[in-house]
């Protein structure tokens, strides 16, 4: 069962961290331009690989560009209505550039740089998601942007070697869902070395105890499931893969992941 018993610790942070859920209906408040401003410059204080800071964020709020991103995403009402839309980026152009000028080229790039790149994006994003929700906003990280990295490139104008590793969807909340439960602590926390749910019956066993808290918190949401809530909805979306054109895109982005 997930472990509800209080940490000994805790701090503004996390507490924050401890309440946050993923919000998609906001009021049609405006959230300032200076606001998202200083979101950002706090997030881009994040760690960054070898200080590569491969990242760019385009801010959207642009009604016709919502939408057509929104399309790309099956449609999810929340991009399209989001009062703005962060759009996290991983940039390899200023490396492009700086090996260039040293007479090499970043053409064969690798698994790596389109890893770290990646990465950088993703921690730049979540701390300006808990940047946002220090000022009050929360909001939803929205990855259905790959659904079609190339058309989400398209609509947002992105030169070679730059692709939306994500979007967020920011606003003020106008619904406070119930927080949905995590996977049991002691089953995701080892010391030392690899050691909980060994084998198939340690995972059935988890498992199943997940499965059971999400799908009992899904009815009482009202939201349909099976009673193996988790493990269906793994299945279900992963079988068959996710977004198996997204090797190839990347790589006529300019992103090898070789
Ligand atoms: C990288 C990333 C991409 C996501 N993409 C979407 C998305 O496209 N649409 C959506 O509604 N939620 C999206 N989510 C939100 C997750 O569904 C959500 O975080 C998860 O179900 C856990 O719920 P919680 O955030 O309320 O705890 C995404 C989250 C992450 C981290």
């Amino acid at each position: 069962m997930p472990d509800s018993r209080p940490s000994a610790y805790t701090s503004e942070t996390i507490e924050l961290l401890s309440k946050r859920v993923s919000v998609r209906s906001y009021k049609p408040d405006p959230v300032p331009e200076a606001m998202v401003e200083a979101i950002l410059k706090a997030a881009f204080r994040a760690p960054t690989s070898s200080n590569i800071q491969s990242y760019s964020v385009i801010v959207v709020r642009d009604r016709e560009v919502l939408r057509r991103l929104a399309a790309i995403t099956s449609n999810q009402k929340h991009v399209a209505e989001a009062p703005v839309f962060l759009a996290f980026c991983a940039d390899l152009t200023r490396i492009a550039f700086a090996l260039e000028r040293r007479g090499h080229s970043i053409a064969d790039n690798n698994m790596e740089t389109g890893l770290v790149s990646s990465i950088d994006a993703a921690l730049v994003g979540m701390s300006a998601s808990l940047a946002a929700e220090s000022l009050g906003l929360q909001g939803v990280m929205i990855g259905a942007v790959r659904n079609d990295a190339t058309a989400s490139a398209k609509i947002l104008d992105l030169p070679d070697r730059v692709y939306c590793v994500f979007g967020m969807c920011l606003g003020w909340p106008a619904e406070a869902p119930a927080q949905k439960p995590r996977m049991d602590y002691a089953s995701m926390v080892h010391y030392e070395r690899y050691g909980a749910q060994r084998g198939a019956s340690g995972m059935a066993a988890h498992l199943a105890a997940y499965d059971a808290a999400l799908a009992k918190h899904y009815r009482a949401t009202g939201r349909a499931t099976t009673d193996d809530s988790w493990t269906h909805d793994m299945d279900k979306k992963f079988h068959p893969w996710l977004r198996d054109k997204l090797r190839q895109q990347l790589k006529e982005r300019g992103f090898d992941f070789r």
